[in-house]
């Protein structure tokens, strides 16, 4: 479904990505670990159009998508949630989910929002309050919730377990994989690489730029290379 092959990022004269490969298969969850500064978020930024890269090129349903703007990648069936969550904290959560149609003219938006406050029960609830004053479970539930509501193909989820407590962790896990279970392809950034590969079909390690490991997810899970450096400590 999506095939990136050889890209380089820059940032001004400073290369984050270098030579990055990756393939997501329709169906599957594939998950992207490394440590701190290892080039995950840039690796989302230029899948989605955010960042060009300066070699490389990304296909997306076996079409050349490189280069192609952040809103015609979402016509096309990609929404990414971003590290940190991005969500607008002066409109309220039913603001915030009706700006994730903002490309629809379809007349399901309404019904959609409504299957999607089904699926998050918390933001019915809270339907009319700000979005700024959830809390950081909440707010990643609806940054997810709006990315779904642009009817994704594949949704790019960029640390959406980050500083959260870990029962709601657990909460965010189970809702990805009934994202995937719902037939959406993710691709998921996360520095919580046992849960990460546990609910994962595929993964890939990057350090300094570069794909340094890559393979089934339960391979990973026993990998030496895996468990020293990123399963160590991690008892969840
Ligand atoms: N806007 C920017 N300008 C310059 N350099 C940047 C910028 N954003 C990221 N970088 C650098 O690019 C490299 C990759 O950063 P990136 O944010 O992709 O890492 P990451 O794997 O997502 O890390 P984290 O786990 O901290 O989110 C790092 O060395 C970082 O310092
Ligand atoms: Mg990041």
């Amino acid at each position: 479904m999506l095939k990136v092959s050889g890209i380089e990022t820059f940032y001004g004269k400073i290369q984050a990505l270098k030579n990055v490969n990756l393939v997501v298969e329709q169906g599957q969850i594939v998950t992207l670990l490394g440590a701190n500064g290892a080039g995950k978020t840039t690796t989302m930024k230029t899948i989605a159009g955010l960042l060009k890269p300066q070699k490389g090129t990304v296909e997306f349903l076996g079409e050349n998508i490189t280069g192609m703007r952040p809103d015609q990648l979402v016509r096309k069936g990609i929404a990414l949630v971003p590290e940190g969550r991005a969500i607008l904290s002066t409109m309220t959560v039913l603001e915030n989910l009706e700006m994730g149609a903002f490309h629809r003219n379809d007349k399901d938006i309404k019904k959609d929002i409504e299957n999607v406050m089904q699926q998050f029960p918390i933001l019915k609830e809270r339907e009319d309050q700000l979005g700024g004053t959830l809390s950081g479970g909440q707010q990643q539930m609806l940054a997810i919730a709006r990315a779904l509501l642009s009817k994704p193909k594949l949704l790019l989820l960029d640390e959406p377990s980050m500083g959260l407590a870990p029962l709601i962790v657990a909460d965010i896990f189970k809702m990805i994989r009934e994202i995937k279970d719902s037939g959406t392809t993710v691709l998921l950034v996360e520095q919580n690489a046992k849960q990460a590969l546990k609910v994962a079909d595929y993964g890939y390690v990057m350090e300094t730029g570069k794909i340094i490991i890559n393979g089934e997810a339960s391979n990973l899970l026993e990998d030496p290379r895996v468990v020293e450096a990123y399963l160590g400590k991690k008892t969840s």
